[in-house]
């Protein structure tokens, strides 16, 4: 915590999120979840976008919300229909959960998404990550959000030495993220995050140029944005000669 107070002061802290705010709202890509706040149809984005890049996603998304356009049709659909129109996305068992997760909103909760993040958090196949984008995105809730986008600005701005995948690292991270979080506008912090990550912090070439935070980041004042985030070493893989 002091290392991240060091690097960013509290009373600067306003300053980043102010720069952050305004550079995602007058750049940011209109992309079709970013046009509702149905907190439906940002959970069926998140969940899609949880392991697919967003250009496959724009691929399938709206027309996945046509032909299910809100919890009742999803829930009352048959599974190897939902299955099917999932087909080229991958990672099905995303897509059962959705489907289990829809009936039981449509049970219990009359067919809304339930604001209260604990009883959303529990439904089927909805872990931290999807919990904080959807209660964020639609409904401003103060939840920090951590995919691999924002680790790696996070990792950056504050120079983090814990290799992002390691499970010791992940406190530091939400330590981090809850640190810079902007309490007034959680959907719009999250949105600008995950954006600097996926446009202008990219894991090659970052484009700190037209970095709107450029003078917060500990790794481009020291010249190391490339260094970072640290990554655990893969072990070669063993090669052994035999004969047959
Ligand atoms: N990746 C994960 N969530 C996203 C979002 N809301 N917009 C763009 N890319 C994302």
């Amino acid at each position: 915590m002091k290392k991240f107070v060091r690097i960013i002061p509290v009373n600067k802290l306003p300053e980043f999120q102010k720069r952050l705010g305004k550079w995602y709202r007058k750049n940011y890509r209109r992309l079709p979840w970013r046009e509702t706040t149905d907190p439906y149809h940002i959970w069926v984005s998140e969940v899609m976008l949880q392991q697919t890049q967003v250009n496959t996603v724009l691929n399938y998304y709206s027309d996945f919300i046509r032909k299910y356009p809100d919890i009742h049709s999803l829930a009352s659909a048959d599974l190897q229909q939902v299955l099917k129109s999932w087909e080229l996305l991958g990672y099905y068992g995303r897509a059962r959960n959705l489907h289990k997760a829809a009936g039981i909103v449509a049970e219990r909760f009359q067919g809304y998404v339930p604001v209260e993040y604990s009883q959303f958090r529990q439904l089927p196949g909805v872990g931290e990550y999807i919990a904080a984008a959807v209660s964020s995105l639609a409904f401003n809730a103060p939840y920090p959000v951590l995919d691999g986008n924002v680790k790696r600005v996070l990792a950056r701005l504050f120079t983090i030495k814990e290799p992002v995948q390691r499970s010791s690292a992940y406190k530091l991270f939400r330590q981090a993220a809850a640190y810079i979080f902007d309490p007034d506008n959680p959907g719009q912090f999250n949105q600008a995050m995950m954006e600097l990550g996926a446009v202008i912090c990219r894991p090659r070439n970052p484009q700190c140029a037209v970095c709107p935070v450029l003078t917060f980041c500990q790794a481009y004042a020291t010249g190391r944005q490339q260094d970072y985030p640290k990554k655990v070493a893969r072990p070669k893989t063993p090669q052994y000669r035999i004969a047959v």
